[in-house]
């Protein structure tokens, strides 16, 4: 069987996991929950690349260079804010997974608005890192 290939894609701030206010977000390192994900996809034979970026642009010049068949991406603040990451995506035609590490239903108003969720396969929200695992487990054994 082929492997499946899988992008990751994480947002703004999301680098400074571990220290970025703990009560919403954990505190795990960026750098601790990307390997739990090369672990994970090791033992499901996935394929994986990992990305982060800071900048809307990079972001969406990532996008636009996948070939990968699935993502799961956590626009972060851009999640609320980025029409053109969006429209990157859906011209792209890439299967994605949305993925926040808080509830973010259960937070701000302005949080509740997302410019991703109705394009995407499905989201996650709430459950930490265990979101981005259980997002590659759906994808394993995904069509
Ligand atoms: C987030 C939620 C967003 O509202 C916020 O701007 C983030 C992280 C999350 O993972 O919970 O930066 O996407």
């Amino acid at each position: 069987m082929l492997k499946k290939r899988v992008s990751i894609i994480h947002g703004p701030n999301l680098n400074l996991l571990g220290k970025r206010e703990p009560e919403h977000y954990g505190n795990m390192t960026l750098e601790e929950i990307n390997s739990m994900l090369i672990n994970r996809a090791k033992e499901l034979n996935i394929e994986i690349d990992i990305f982060q970026s800071n900048s809307e642009s990079e972001i969406i010049d990532k996008i636009q260079s996948l070939s990968s068949d699935f993502t799961i991406i956590n626009p972060a603040a851009f999640t609320h804010s980025s029409v053109a990451i969006r429209d990157s995506l859906v011209a792209k035609k890439i299967k994605f997974i949305e993925i926040h590490l808080s509830n973010v239903f259960a937070r701000e108003a302005f949080r509740k608005n997302s410019f991703f969720s109705d394009v995407a396969v499905a989201i996650i929200s709430g459950l930490g890192p265990e979101g981005y695992v259980a997002a590659l487990n759906y994808i394993n054994q995904s069509e």
